[in-house]
């Protein structure tokens, strides 16, 4: 019985020597020293011998397994000495070297902003379309009130498309979109990228981010549109916000607004992000022009409304102070790892 042992044992230091790396030695390991391993079986071998032998039989395989423990121990430290001896001797690989930070995803400023923009038109009640970023010459002028030779054309200059078409210059086509789409009265606000051939500086980007907004009922006045737009512009600043009316011409409204809030960086005693004058124009707005009203397909006898087109780029600067609308499209993780 004691050979049976002794084989056993010259098995295991065999393969325990033989075992390459830190694997292979795993398998050798549960091969003898398992609980199904074969020392284990020398145990069940205990049965068939007499009552005198087997103390004496148990010590030894004991003993035995014991042997191959300790074995299988030196074993793993050697391979694992191996592989790191390995690691530090690669002449590419420093393992003093700081290492990899893990890379985490992030929202834009621009997409915070506008989901929070978003979540505070749907709670009273608008709803959101989306609409086209290449747009008809009808739709981003004619129908807006601005014919082929309006002066109103040059200023806001244009990407032709090849076909015709052309990037839709501010958000105001949605206008006319909604109105053929939706059963007034209606509300809705239609976020999104516009395009304009413009010199770019500081202020200035060939693709910026508006929010256009309007309402369509039975006699809207120029007071429901002040009430609307303070209240709007209380919920996104979270505070009561400091406003200034100007007159300001769109060809699609009428009267039309410029609308100017207080800087809200300085408080309006002047900073930079308001050029030194207190006050930031945010919110040019108006009562929908009749002619716009009836490319809506409605009667302007019945319909009126109001429209507005927040400048969301000029938001997001201002919420967090960015001096440079350049730094929103450019894509510098260094700028959009701050959010
Ligand atoms: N579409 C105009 C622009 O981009 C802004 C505007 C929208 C003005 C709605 C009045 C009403 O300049």
């Amino acid at each position: 019985m004691s050979e049976m042992i002794d084989e056993i044992v010259a098995e295991g230091m065999a393969a325990i020597a033989a075992a390459g790396d830190e694997r292979a030695l795993r398998d050798v390991e549960v091969e003898f020293l398992g609980k199904k391993g074969k020392v284990a079986g020398l145990m069940q071998e205990m049965r068939n011998l007499s009552a005198e032998e087997r103390p004496a039989f148990g010590k030894d395989v004991n003993i035995a397994k014991q042997t191959l423990e300790k074995l299988v121990v030196a074993a793993r430290r050697t391979l694992q000495t191996a592989t790191l001896l390995k690691e530090v001797s690669d002449p590419f690989d420093d393992p003093t070297l700081p290492g990899t930070a893990e890379l985490h995803g992030g929202l834009h400023p621009l997409t915070i902003v506008t989901e929070e923009v978003e979540e505070i038109f749907r709670s009273m009640g608008f709803i959101i379309p989306d609409y086209p970023e290449a747009e008809s010459e009808f739709f981003n002028f004619e129908a807006l009130n601005i014919p082929g030779d309006h002066p109103a054309r040059d200023t806001q200059d244009t990407f032709w498309l090849k076909d015709g078409n052309l990037l839709r210059t501010h958000t105001s086509p949605g206008q006319v979109r909604a109105m053929r789409e939706f059963k007034p009265p209606f509300k809705a606000i239609f976020p999104g990228k516009v395009y304009r051939y413009e010199a770019i500086d500081a202020s200035h980007e060939h693709t910026f981010h508006q929010v256009e907004g309007i309402l369509i009922d039975r006699d809207v006045s120029v007071a429901n549109l002040i009430h609307s737009m303070k209240v709007l512009l209380d919920e996104i600043f979270k505070r009561e916000s400091v406003i200034r009316l100007r007159p300001g011409y769109f060809p699609f409204v009428e009267p039309g607004f410029e609308l100017d809030i207080q800087c809200a960086v300085c408080g309006g005693s002047g900073c930079s992000v308001c050029k030194q004058s207190g006050w930031v124009e945010l919110l040019p707005c108006g009562l929908i022009h009749p002619n716009v009203i009836r490319h809506g397909g409605l009667d302007p006898a019945e319909w009126t409304g109001w429209a507005f087109g927040l400048g969301l780029s000029r938001l997001v600067m201002m919420k967090y102070q960015i001096n440079d609308i350049r730094h929103l499209m450019g894509g510098d993780l260094r700028f959009l790892e701050q959010f």
